[in-house]
C-alpha cells in the first residue's frame, strides 16, 4: 500500500502536500516524493526513506512557488525501495508526472510496447508505465490521455497526474484502490485517505472504480472512462481532524489503545439497549426467515481480523449452537471451499482494502454467496463490494498494529451473534438481557484496565531482554493468546508463539527453559483447574509465568503459583476476550518501547496489505 496526495489552489502546494503525506505515513514509509507545478518548470524531489528526509531535501523558494502538485509515500512492491523507484515518475519529455498506488499486472507487456515506440524507462517500477502511456496518448488534453492510459492497464490503481503545460490541473483515476477528493473553497485536494486533508475540509467526493476526476482550484469534474460527466453526492466527513492525530500521546498505537472505551461505545450505540431494548441490527438486512435458515457461519479474514474471527468461532458456536468455520483469506482462495446454501458468509477487514480478503470476498460472491462485511472504512473496496456492511465505527486507526479496530470487530461479532440468537430464539429473554447489560458495562471495565499501566510496565521490563516467549490459553483464551502474541511480535520483534495450553506438552514444552517468559490467560471459569495444571507444568521447568486471570475465587491460588498476576475485572466468561486483550496490547506496547522499537511503523509491515 502506498499513499497519494494532490493539491491545487491559492496556497503554496509544498507545505499542504507535506502535511498530507505525514498523515498518510501509515500507508507506507520506504520512500517519499513530490512533483510541483512551479511557474518556470515542473520541479520534482524524491528519495528513499521517510518523509523527514524528503523535507530536508526540499528547500528554497523554487519549490514554494508551485500552487499545485502531487505527492507520494511508498511501500515497495515492484522494485526495491530506492531514490529512482520512489514516486513521482516522469515521462521521457519530463513534462508529465504521476503518482500511483496499486499494482499494474500487465506492466511488463506495456513497458515492452512503449519501449518499441522509443520510450526510455529509468526505474524498476510498474508505475512508470503510466507516465509514458500518458505521454504517448497526450494530444493536448490530459483527461483524454489519462482515460486512454487507464483503459490499457490491468490491475489495481489509484493515480494522479499533472502536466507542466497546465499549471493548476490534476487528473486522477482509480480502480480497486481508494482515492478521495477533498473539496475546499478556491482549492481542492486529492488523497488516498481522508486524514490527509481534514485540516482543510470535511467535504469530499469518494471516487468509484472507473471514475476519472479533473481537479482544478475552482472545480472538480468527474467523468466515466468513456468521458460522460457524472454528478456525485458530496460526503460529509464526520471524524474530526484531531482524531487522526496523536493528541499528545507519543505514538498512535497507545492513543488508539486508550481510545478503546469510546470506540466500543460507538460500536454499540443504536444497536444495543435502544428504545425497543434488545439488539437491533437492520444493516444485516436479513429477514426472520433468512435468519431462521442459517445453519452454518463462515468467516474469512487476515491477521488480527482473523483472530477476531477465531474468537467468534468459540462464542458463536457456544451461543448459536451451529458450526462456525474460520479461514485465512489467503488460504480460502486456493483450496476448494465448500459453501453451503444455508451459510452466513462474513469477511472482516479493518481497512477494507486487504487484497487477500477482497479476493476471498469476490470468490465467495462468484460462488453465489451473499457476503456480509465487517469493516471500519466507509467507501473501502470491501464495503462497496459486499452485499451488506456492518461498520465497526472504531474511528481512524493509524498505527500498523491493530488495537481498537480489533476490539470493535470483536464487539461487532458479539452484537451479530446476540442479534442472531435473539431472532433465532437460541437464548431466552433473560439471557439476552444479561448479555446486553454486560456488554454495555464493558467500556467502563476497559477504562479500569487502562488505568493500570504500571502493572504491565513491570512485566514488560522483564520481557524486553528476551528474544522468545510463549502465550498460552484454552478455548477463547487461546484465540486471544494468538492475538496477544501477534501484537508482541509485530511491534517489539520478540518471537512469540501462541499455544493452546493443553498442546504445549505435545512438543513445545521442550523449549521451556529457565526464566523464559510465558503469558498465560485464564479467564474461563469452567476450565480453571486444567489451566492451573498447565501453568504448573511450565513452572516445574523454570518458566517465568505472567498470568492474566479473571478476578474470582481461584485468583488467589494463581497468585501463589505465578511470577506476576494481572487480575482482569469480572464479566460474563464469554465476553472476557474484550477485556483480556487490553493488557496484552499494553504489554506489547511497553515491551516495544523498552526495546526502542518504532512502535507505529514496524519494519517490513504496512497498515493495509494490498498485494496478495
Ligand atoms: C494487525 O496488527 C496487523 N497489522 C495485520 O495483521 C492486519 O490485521 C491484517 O493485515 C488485516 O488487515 P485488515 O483488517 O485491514 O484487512
Amino acid at each position: 500500500m502506498s499513499g497519494i496526495v494532490g493539491y491545487t489552489g491559492g496556497q503554496s502546494a509544498y507545505p499542504v502536500l507535506l502535511s498530507g503525506l505525514k498523515k498518510l505515513e501509515y500507508r507506507g514509509y520506504d520512500s517519499a516524493g513530490m512533483a510541483l507545478l512551479c511557474p518556470k518548470e515542473l520541479k520534482i524531489a524524491k528519495t528513499m526513506g521517510k518523509i523527514s528526509i524528503l523535507e530536508k531535501m526540499i528547500g528554497g523558494d523554487g519549490y514554494l512557488q508551485g500552487l499545485a502538485g502531487i505527492g507520494h509515500i511508498r511501500w515497495a512492491t515492484h522494485g526495491a525501495p530506492s531514490d529512482i523507484n520512489a514516486h513521482p515518475h516522469l515521462d521521457c519529455s519530463q513534462k508529465f508526472a504521476i503518482v500511483h498506488n496499486g499494482i499494474i499486472e500487465n506492466y511488463l507487456n506495456l513497458r515492452r510496447w512503449l519501449e518499441e515506440r522509443g520510450h526510455r524507462f529509468i526505474s524498476e517500477t510498474d508505475s512508470e508505465v503510466l507516465a509514458h502511456l500518458i505521454e504517448h496518448f497526450f494530444d493536448g488534453d490530459l483527461f483524454r490521455a489519462v482515460a486512454n492510459t487507464v483503459e490499457k492497464v490491468e490491475g489495481s490503481f489509484a493515480m494522479a497526474a499533472i502536466y507542466d503545460g497546465e499549471k493548476e490541473k490534476l487528473v486522477c483515476a482509480r480502480r480497486d484502490c481508494p482515492l478521495i477528493i477533498g473539496l475546499g473553497e478556491g482549492e481542492n485536494f486529492v488523497a488516498s485517505d481522508v486524514p490527509a486533508f481534514l485540516d482543510h475540509t470535511r467535504r469530499a467526493y469518494i471516487l468509484e472504480n472507473g471514475e476519472i476526476a479533473v481537479v482544478t482550484a475552482d472545480a472538480v469534474e468527474i467523468y466515466t472512462s468513456r468521458g460522460e460527466i457524472r454528478t456525485k453526492k458530496v460526503d460529509e466527513i464526520t471524524w474530526n481532524a484531531a482524531e487522526a492525530e496523536k493528541e499528545g500521546y507519543p505514538h498512535f498505537m497507545i492513543k488508539e489503545i486508550m481510545e478503546q472505551p469510546q470506540a466500543l461505545r460507538r460500536t454499540m450505540q443504536g444497536r444495543l439497549g435502544g428504545p425497543g431494548g434488545g439488539f437491533a441490527l437492520p444493516e444485516l438486512n436479513l429477514t426472520p426467515e433468512e435468519i431462521g435458515a442459517i445453519e452454518q457461519i463462515y468467516i474469512i479474514a487476515c491477521g488480527t481480523s482473523y483472530h477476531a474471527g477465531l474468537v467468534a468461532k468459540y462464542t458463536m458456536e457456544r451461543i448459536l449452537k451451529i458450526p462456525v468455520e474460520v479461514d485465512l483469506a489467503s488460504e480460502f482462495c486456493y483450496r476448494e471451499p465448500l459453501l453451503d446454501k444455508n451459510m452466513l458468509f462474513i469477511v472482516i477487514s479493518q481497512s477494507g482494502e486487504t487484497a487477500d480478503t477482497l479476493a476471498a470476498l469476490r470468490l465467495a460472491r462468484k460462488k453465489g454467496k451473499r457476503v456480509l462485511a465487517i469493516t471500519n472504512i466507509v467507501g473501502s473496496s470491501v464495503a462497496r463490494e459486499a452485499d451488506n456492511v456492518f461498520f465497526t465505527w472504531a474511528g481512524p486507526e493509524i498505527a500498523v498494529a491493530s488495537t481498537k479496530a480489533y476490539l470493535t470487530q470483536l464487539s461487532s461479532l458479539y452484537l451479530i451473534t446476540y442479534y442472531l440468537a435473539q431472532e433465532k430464539g437460541s437464548l431466552s429473554g433473560a439471557e439476552l438481557g444479561e448479555a446486553g447489560n454486560a456488554m454495555l458495562n464493558l467500556p467502563d471495565l476497559v477504562e479500569t484496565i487502562l488505568a493500570r499501566t504500571d502493572e504491565i510496565q513491570k512485566m514488560a521490563a522483564y520481557l524486553a531482554p528476551w528474544e522468545s516467549c510463549f502465550y498460552i490459553g484454552r478455548n477463547i483464551d487461546y484465540a486471544v493468546a494468538l492475538e496477544g502474541a501477534l501484537k508482541l511480535e509485530e511491534i517489539s520483534y520478540v518471537h512469540a508463539e501462541a499455544y493452546a495450553s493443553g498442546e504445549l506438552k505435545h512438543g513445545t514444552l521442550a523449549l521451556v527453559t529457565e526464566g523464559i517468559p510465558v503469558v498465560a490467560l485464564v479467564t474461563q471459569r469452567a476450565i480453571i483447574e486444567k489451566s492451573l495444571s498447565n501453568i504448573k507444568e511450565i513452572k516445574a521447568r523454570g518458566g517465568h509465568v505472567f498470568c492474566f486471570a479473571q478476578e474470582g475465587e481461584a485468583t488467589d491460588e494463581f497468585q501463589r503459583e505465578v511470577d506476576g498476576l494481572f487480575r482482569i475485572p469480572a464479566t460474563l466468561d464469554i465476553l472476557m476476550p474484550i477485556l483480556s486483550v487490553i493488557p496484552l496490547q499494553l504489554l506489547a506496547y511497553h515491551t516495544a518501547i523498552a526495546r526502542g522499537c518504532p512502535v507505529d511503523n514496524p519494519r517490513n509491515l504496512t497498515k493495509s496489505v494490498t498485494v496478495e
